[in-house]
């Protein structure tokens, strides 16, 4: 595969070590999960996990939501064999496809939820891709996107840079044996929407009741969970 999923084939082999020693990187994914806000713990809804790699943001939709039925989907083959080789139940379903072609993978909405974590900033064309989630989700169906989005304020763009160059680039490249990676999460966060930016994407997109919600610890100016609704036809 070429392009970001490409970048995670070849960068992504210390991956799950490198967000394990990320203080709230689980929790946080957690959260997101939860505020999705779905009644039943799950139970007779399916969901989608967008961009799912090795299978942490599964991992908490499946911990918040247990009853669901999930289809977990990556472009990148390598990530997605870590998330297979690892334990789910019989309700999780992992497809590799990219995630500009999922009817071509067999994926097909309505989804009663989506979480995309850490996917939207590295899609080429967010506003397509914001659209495409609009569009698999069911009328009145919940969307959660996690990233990076950092504000504008000049101490906040300093913070990742120190953080990037003191910590995850190094240690990205320690782990991985190239920084290609850890590089490239540094500069699409620099160049991605601030939070207002992408609530007005959202907006744009279709969804309503667009909202964002801080983390928390070092990156709680810095990540965030967006919160959108596919609105009733
Ligand atoms: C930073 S990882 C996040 C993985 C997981 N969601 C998590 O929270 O740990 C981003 C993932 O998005 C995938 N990705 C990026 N662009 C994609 C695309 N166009 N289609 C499908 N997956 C894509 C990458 O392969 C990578 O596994």
């Amino acid at each position: 595969m070429t392009g970001v999923p490409g970048l995670f084939d070849h960068g992504g082999r210390g991956y799950d070590a490198l967000v394990a020693a990320n203080p709230g990187y689980h929790r946080h994914l957690t959260r997101a999960a939860h505020l999705l806000d779905l009644p039943g713990g799950g139970a007779g809804l399916h969901l989608l996990d967008l961009g799912c790699g090795t299978g942490a943001s599964t991992r908490a939709l499946h911990r918040a939501l247990p009853a669901a039925t999930i289809t977990a989907v990556d472009g990148s083959s390598r990530m997605l064999d870590r998330a297979r080789r690892k334990r789910w139940p019989r309700t999780v379903h992992f497809v590799h496809a990219d995630a500009r072609h999922l009817p071509e993978a067999g994926v097909h909405g309505p989804f009663d939820g989506i979480l995309a974590a850490y996917l939207l900033r590295n899609l080429p064309d967010p506003d397509h891709g914001l659209r495409l989630l609009h569009d698999l989700l069911r009328p009145g169906a919940p969307l959660a996107v996690h990233d990076y989005s950092l504000p504008r304020r000049l101490p906040d763009r300093l913070l990742w840079h120190a953080i990037c160059w003191t910590v995850i680039i190094p240690a990205g490249g320690l782990a991985t044996g190239s920084t290609d990676l850890y590089r490239h999460l540094w500069r699409s966060a620099l160049r991605f929407d601030s939070p207002p930016e992408l609530l007005a994407r959202m907006r744009r997109a279709g969804l309503a009741r667009p909202r964002a919600v801080p983390t928390t610890g070092w990156q709680r100016t810095l990540t965030h969970t967006f919160l959108g609704t596919r609105p009733h036809d």
